[in-house]
């Protein structure tokens, strides 16, 4: 099996995932975040297993899931999670939700950092809350949260703050430094923090990468992750998510949600995640972050060679790059001239918001191959 190595193109159209039938057969899709890798072999055979046995009815409700991310966490992050503090659910949006209705009442501000994946503007509203943005501050080196900024927000009543660690769609890993003063403010007016750590596996090794609840106390009595394996190892469709916790009131409240938020999980999901976050799937993962870590920097040289007017900084994590082509003079929304012109389809900049104008992201979770082809195709729609 090739470690982190992508399909070809022949075998990925075989796939009928959104990445794959969205858009016509002639548009390479780097829109939305699957990536193009074949299964982890564990994975593969957790899934095998549970289709030979007809494995597939509901989730157990004692799951060997959170002590998997338990010693995964400890193995990758340094952190102890307590498995104690976990449940799981279907997705990372549906805990964010089901988190979010419990530590907001109707109509309260939670704070969100734009650029950012755009669901979490809808995530806010379907928990019944109102979305109060303080965008990243683009600190001339990378991007970090705002904290002057979100201080204000909340001495003036936010009541919560979704984080995105590491930050979709810029690859930002945020620092100790950072995350510990936002637990610091949070806790001092009271407000919770979501902290969404889907793409943390993909964090690469030298990047500082830290878990929000490993970074102190007041973290911890604040704080909440949703986790999951299904970006890293492409598992969203199998629907599973974990909800963290690590400190007894928000273990409380984690308890607390109603039996059918877990019931939610996917069977498959469940068998997959425990397959993903064991120690098997280790060097798959580490074979992937390489691979990653090649596409970036030869996204960065592409870039470089054939669009010098593009502005692209190398994330710090997962396989999504943000890209401002303001300078080329393609309007707010250059994906759509790219789409139609050069059949590339990236995802649209300004869905993560005002500061998105002029910005794509694209999925470098695929072959070198399609990556150079990707650039090269757009590069040849020239100037405006
Ligand atoms: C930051 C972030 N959160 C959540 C999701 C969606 O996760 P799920 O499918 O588990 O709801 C994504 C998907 O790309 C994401 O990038």
């Amino acid at each position: 099996m090739l470690q982190g190595k992508a399909l070809s193109l022949e075998q990925l159209r075989e796939r009928t995932s959104e990445k794959w039938r969205e858009y016509p057969a002639d548009v390479l899709p780097l829109f939305v975040a699957e990536t193009d890798f074949p299964l982890a072999p564990a994975v593969t055979r957790a899934l095998e297993r549970a289709v030979r046995t007809g494995d597939t009815g509901y989730v157990a409700s004692r799951t060997p899931l959170a002590e998997a991310f338990a010693d995964f966490a400890l193995r990758r992050y340094g952190w102890h999670a307590d498995p104690a503090r976990m449940r799981s659910t279907a997705d990372v949006s549906m805990g964010i939700v089901e988190l979010l209705r419990r530590v907001t009442a109707p109509g309260d501000r939670v704070i969100v950092t734009p650029p950012v994946y755009p669901p979490f503007f809808d995530l806010v509203e379907e928990a019944g809350a109102v979305v109060e943005r303080v965008p990243l501050r683009d600190a001339g080196h990378g991007w970090e949260l705002d904290l002057d900024r979100i201080r204000t927000a909340l001495e003036n009543g936010a009541r919560a703050v979704l984080l995105c660690n590491p930050h979709n769609p810029t690859g930002t890993v945020h620092t100790a430094a950072s995350l510990a003063q936002l637990a610091d403010l949070a806790a001092a007016h009271a407000a919770a923090v979501i902290s969404d750590e889907i793409h943390a596996p993909l964090a690469q090794p030298d990047a500082g990468f830290i878990p929000f609840l490993a970074v102190s106390d007041a973290a911890r009595e604040i704080g909440y992750a949703v986790v999951s394996a299904s970006k890293a190892f492409n598992l969203a469709g199998l629907k599973c998510a974990l909800m963290v916790t690590a400190a007894d009131e928000p273990a409380r409240l984690l308890r607390r949600l109603p039996i059918e938020v877990e019931w939610r999980t996917g069977q498959f999901g469940m068998l997959a995640a425990v397959a993903a976050f064991s120690r098997e799937s280790d060097s798959w993962l580490d074979g992937l972050l390489t691979t990653l870590d090649e596409n970036r920097r030869l996204l960065a040289d592409l870039l470089t060679e054939q669009l010098p007017a593009a502005r692209f900084r190398i994330p710090d994590a997962g396989y999504l790059a943000w890209i401002d082509l303001t300078a080329l003079g393609w309007g707010d929304n250059p994906s759509k001239r790219i789409l139609r012109e050069a059949r590339v389809a990236l995802h649209f900049g300004p869905a993560f918001g005002a500061e998105g104008a002029g910005h794509v992201r694209l999925n470098f979770g695929t072959s070198p191959e399609i990556i150079t082809e990707a650039i090269a195709r757009i590069a040849a729609l020239g100037d405006a």
